[in-house]
């Protein structure tokens, strides 16, 4: 019997690479850059399954381009806004994502970026650097302190409450603002509240929720306006959540004190963005699932997710769990 043909938009790790490569006929975008839609709808045509990452726009044309045969679509990322799952969904097509495995690697990141922007940690290697480091003084380089603040977070999932246990070693009081949190945590300490609370009484804001209608631009002007000129804010869910100009505006003006971003609008963010030339602002590439073993689960994972719905069988993890129950829509009916 013929493999299944499958089209993985760029090369993931080993431990899922192997994987795919045994069971299918495979066929990978070697280019270092993502493949550009032409090259995405031509790639895709007649495929089987794909295997994509987040900086690939897969819409309901590229559904159409691979032909009524594509059986699944494997997300290499937890956050799937780079999918349209509702079009996939209509057409029965599961979706899979990479839960779970990245929640510690995130965290992790999201308490480095949290440091970094309070103690100033890239001001002052910069600072080492050029020279200007000419004596040890007492008012240099001054940040905020963790024990005693607090801290609030915006999403309590997974990655949130990670952040939250992190924080609890640091002596930081916790709350959160999430519409739908999961079930409280015993042993974890930490206080819903209303999202103008969260903005008002966190020394450190941390944003852990997907990209959605509700979340695009939540951290507007208005938002701003209402933290403290003391506060931090870190983002490392996506770019979208927080508006940009605004926050520019938000440090220029030291309404708030300063901020670390993992992932910023658009991606990668050009070198003329008014954010790069702040002090008060870090900005690393959307690396917070970026530690080896984090991205080798991440690829077995996806792997697993592509094999399961070749197999027509049901992903280990996924998105879209409707397909499995409801009867197909008719696309075109769709609004
Ligand atoms: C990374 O941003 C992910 O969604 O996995």
């Amino acid at each position: 019997m013929s493999k299944p043909r499958v089209f993985i938009t760029r090369l993931i790790l080993d431990s899922g690479l192997q994987l795919v490569q045994d069971f299918c006929e495979t066929e990978i975008w070697s280019g270092e850059l993502p493949p550009n839609r032409d090259e995405l709808l031509r790639s895709i045509t007649g495929m089987d399954g794909l295997l994509c990452l987040l900086t690939d726009r897969i819409d309901a044309e590229v559904m159409e381009a691979a032909g009524s045969g594509i059986k699944v679509i494997s997300n290499c990322a937890v956050g799937v806004d780079n999918v349209d799952v509702p079009a996939a969904t209509a057409r029965g097509i599961p979706v899979g994502n990479t839960p779970g495995v990245l929640t510690d690697a995130t965290a992790d990141m999201t308490f480095a970026l949290l440091l970094a922007a309070a103690r100033r940690v890239v001001e002052g290697e910069r600072h080492v650097r050029s020279g200007s480091w000419k004596t040890w003084s007492m008012d240099s380089l001054l940040g905020a302190d963790f024990t005693g603040a607090t801290l609030g977070l915006v999403g309590f999932g997974r990655i949130g409450r990670a952040v939250a246990r992190r924080a609890t070693g640091f002596g930081m009081r916790i709350i959160y603002y999430d519409p739908n949190p999961a079930a409280p945590e015993p042993g974890l300490e930490a206080a819903q509240v209303e999202f103008d609370t969260l903005l008002s009484e966190s020394d450190f804001v941390s944003l852990h929720t997907p990209l959605t209608n509700e979340t695009r631009g939540l951290m507007n002007a208005s938002a701003f306006a209402k933290m403290k000129p003391t506060s931090v804010l870190v983002n490392t869910s996506r770019g979208l959540v927080v508006d940009q100009s605004a926050l520019y505006e938000a440090l220029k003006s030291h309404c708030i004190f300063a901020a670390a971003l993992d992932v910023t609008t658009p991606e990668p963010l050009p070198t003329d963005s008014p954010l790069l030339t702040l002090e008060n602002c870090i900005i690393v590439p959307h690396i917070a699932s970026a530690s080896w073993q984090t991205r080798q689960k991440m690829s077995r994972m996806a792997a697993e997710n592509l094999i399961a719905g070749l197999k027509g069988e049901r992903l280990p993890n996924c998105v879209n769990p409707e397909v499995y129950v409801l009867p197909l829509i008719n696309p075109k009916n769709m609004k």
